[in-house]
């Protein structure tokens, strides 16, 4: 039996293990190696899927109440997430870092119940942002700073204005110096742009920061499309880029293909087919480089469905079940592990999550909303569900 495949436990669990070396690594139930057949050649649906307890490299949490409501959803299956900064009064500051991992604490200690959760906390990066600013945030636990372009989207008023100033040079480098991440959200408003060209717009920029900053990791947040992959594909390991469960799934048609469909429209917004193939192509090609983050990004229903909605797709209830879908689809779902628990884990140097999640191959209707939000695939139905963690 060859290394890094699907495995079936022809035991009575009849689960599905995905391991580096399948012919060494038990099931969940402990069964035998010789119980095990292999997926590839046997063609058999599998059941139920366990995998490694995933990292999110992007998620929007926001403060009380919707903190806790989204933490209740991710910790499920997830056992760590970059926190984003973009809230209403963006965390800046060591002390607003402390701050906010305070208030995950706080939940977390009555809410994990034996579950582990870890927030990578982060800053966001604006123009008054300063060398000293990155260091004491990093000594409060950063493990990045996020830039938002000006205006791109959600709370991005404050948004970076001039990305190679003497300054924004200064952050990078002590950024480099201390191991924080710089997280990109890969697009630009720049004049007489669609919404559609502005990941496209953004990339010189990117190019011109990769090579300025030989040395410093880069994500580029939430890939959407083709051009974007191509050219994180082209560069070197010090860059990385996250794709979404959506942007696997959605094109533009999607968001307004039939009439306007507010719970899939995001930031960046989905696009071409072509588009949405790159990005399958490289979550699931097993190049290290692309890893998951959700960008579930909670906005109440009210917000979402009025004359200026908001951006952003509330996915954390079933992004590992897109997943699932996705990778199934593809014949590749061997490789999910990979993507959602191995590959972000490396690129930031941390450990591999302890613990596991079970998905079943069943198929289960999404519910309308949860708490105030609703999710994108509503009353649609869905192949994999979280059973067990
Ligand atoms: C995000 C949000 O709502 O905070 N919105 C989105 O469309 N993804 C912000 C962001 O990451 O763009
Ligand atoms: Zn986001």
């Amino acid at each position: 039996m060859s290394c890094c495949t699907a495995v079936r436990c022809r035991g009575r669990c009849n689960r599905v293990c995905l391991c580096r070396n399948a012919a060494t690594v038990a099931c969940t139930e402990n069964h035998s190696e010789s119980k095990y057949i292999d997926l590839e050649e046997n063609l058999v649906q599998p059941t139920t899927l366990t995998l490694r307890r995933i990292d999110d490299f992007h998620h929007h949490f926001r403060v009380q109440p919707t903190l806790q409501q989204v933490l209740e959803l991710l910790i499920l299956y997830c056992g760590r997430a970059i926190v984003m900064p973009n809230l209403a009064n963006a965390v800046l500051t060591a002390k607003q870092v402390i701050w906010y991992r305070n208030e995950f604490i706080n939940i977390l200690d009555w809410l994990a119940q034996g579950r582990s959760f870890m927030p990578l906390m982060t800053i966001a990066i604006q123009d008054n942002t300063t060398p000293e600013m990155v260091l004491a945030a990093h000594e409060a636990g950063a493990v990045a700073g996020k830039v938002y372009p000006l205006g791109v989207t959600t709370n991005s008023d404050n948004g970076l204005r001039e990305f190679f100033t003497q300054n924004m040079n200064d952050v990078y480098r002590t950024m480099k110096d201390c191991g924080m991440k710089l997280l990109l959200h890969g697009e630009i408003d720049a004049e007489r742009t669609l919404t559609t060209q502005r990941e496209d717009a953004f990339l010189p920029i990117f190019e011109r920061l990769v090579n300025e900053n030989p040395d410093l990791k880069m994500v580029f947040e939430h890939v959407s499309t083709k051009n974007a992959v191509e050219l994180i594909r082209q560069m070197g390991p010090n860059v990385a880029g996250t794709i979404t469960a959506h942007h696997l799934v959605d094109t533009l048609n999607d968001v307004i293909g039939t009439g306007v469909a507010p719970h899939h429209m995001c930031m960046p917004v989905p696009k071409h087919y072509d588009d949405r193939d790159a990005l399958v192509e490289a979550a699931t090609s097993g190049n290290p480089k692309f890893f998951f983050g959700s960008d579930s990004a909670p906005h109440a229903k009210e917000h979402k469905e009025c004359a200026h909605g908001k951006c952003g797709q509330f996915t954390v209830p079933h992004a590992l079940c897109m997943l699932a879908e996705v990778f199934e689809g593809q014949g590749m779902l061997y490789r999910l592990e990979d993507f959602t628990s191995r590959f972000g884990a490396n690129f930031y140097g941390l450990p591999l999550n302890e613990g596991t999640v079970t998905l079943e191959h069943v198929v289960w209707e999404v519910p309308p909303t949860y708490g105030d939000f609703v999710p994108p695939n509503a009353g649609k139905l869905l192949n994999w569900r979280i059973v067990s963690t």
